[in-house]
């Protein structure tokens, strides 16, 4: 049975959360002098000498209403990163807890264990990129708290088999993350249709892939109220900040754009995905649920460096086991990926 009291930090389900000074008036008044504001006014403009909603209200509201979850299902965090730094932070104690993760994979889970002194526990995908349920099972300890698995999956594009991810979250009694930076590029259902049924799933998505918002620094975490409830607890009182949720509310309004912008990138990934295979230092191009392309060339570093000297900077994997030869290629703008395809077509074996 999962209980999350048991897997919570002793020190955080003892700790008392950070008292804002607008948590502490409730009611109507006129001058605010209670938070050592400058109620003269702001240099940058705006209501912008006032702090931000810590609990972002009128956000929650309408991500709610757009993803069809409850207000106290989401979390809000300064990008998808520092949910899961929380998600650490909240469930392991240093030196002694342990998380499995699924390589290749996204490296921030990697970072924020070892910055939070967390065991690290890896378990190879298999070679077409999916889960090894058993093994992942057998390698749980009594401290294993935590399992992110990333679909669809950063660096290698594809979604994970749903019966997979459902086995570990009916097999694991820690929590299990669903990390879905990338789901607005695939068609497959959110995990967040089934939190209901996991009180142990916590779904990560984020602002800045689809929505075009990486620079505003906007993550959603989300999962039941016991589990966003803990995750407000233990965050920094302000973590959004007053510019981001007011953009972010006026790009809520615009679902419309956002299916346009989604299908044109998807569109560029299928064009890109079939001319890459042309070229003869092209060895293969996986399946992509995403908005970039794991590509297998003859010579990773060479073609890194020439794409380098002619301007274009993609992501160079090829070191991490299970992606040797591979290059990680974002899917750019029509002219772009032209120009990329010319420059590719010209490297010399
Ligand atoms: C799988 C995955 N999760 C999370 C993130 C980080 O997202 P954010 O910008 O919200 O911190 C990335 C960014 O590349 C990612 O690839």
């Amino acid at each position: 049975m999962f209980n999350l009291n048991a897997l919570v930090r002793p020190n955080v389900l003892k700790m008392k959360p950070y008292s804002s000074a607008r948590d502490e008036f409730k009611g109507a008044a006129s001058i605010f002098i209670d938070a050592n504001e400058n109620n003269i006014g702001s240099l940058a403009g705006n209501n912008y000498n006032r702090y931000p909603d810590p609990h972002q209200k009128k956000l929650k509201q309408k991500i709610a209403a757009i993803k069809g979850v409850r207000p106290s299902q989401i979390f809000l965090g300064n990008g998808s990163d520092e949910a899961i730094d929380l998600l650490f932070r909240m469930l392991c104690q240093p030196g002694r807890d342990v998380m499995l993760h699924l390589p290749p994979t996204y490296g921030m889970y990697e970072v924020s264990a070892n910055l939070n002194d967390v065991q690290l526990d890896a378990v190879q995908l298999t070679a077409d990129f999916q889960v090894p349920v058993e093994e992942v099972l057998n390698q749980v300890k009594p401290n294993t708290k935590l399992i992110f698995i990333c679909s669809p999956n950063n660096p290698t594009a594809n979604l994970i088999n749903p019966e997979c991810i459902e086995a570990l979250l009916r097999g694991f009694n820690g929590v299990v993350v669903v990390d879905e930076a990338y789901i607005d590029f695939c068609d497959s259902p959110s995990w967040t249709t089934r939190l209901d049924e996991f009180p142990n799933l916590l779904v990560l998505q984020t602002f800045s892939k689809a929505w075009g918002m990486a620079g505003l620094r906007l993550g959603l975490a989300f999962a039941s109220e016991e589990l966003i409830q803990l995750l407000d607890k233990i965050k920094p009182p302000y973590n959004i900040n007053e510019a981001t949720q007011e953009l972010a509310l006026q790009a809520l309004e615009k679902s419309e754009d956002l299916r346009y912008m989604i299908e044109e990138i998807v569109q560029e990934r299928e064009l890109l995905a079939h001319a890459l295979p042309r070229l003869s230092s092209v060895l293969h191009v996986y399946p992509s649920d995403a908005n970039f392309l794991l590509v297998k060339v003859t010579d990773a570093n060479g073609m890194y460096n020439y794409l380098v000297e002619n301007g274009i900077v993609v992501r160079n994997r090829s070191s991490l086991p299970g992606c040797e030869g591979c290059l990680r290629i974002s899917v750019g703008t029509l002219e772009e990926n032209q120009k990329l395809l010319q420059v590719m077509a010209s490297f010399r074996l």
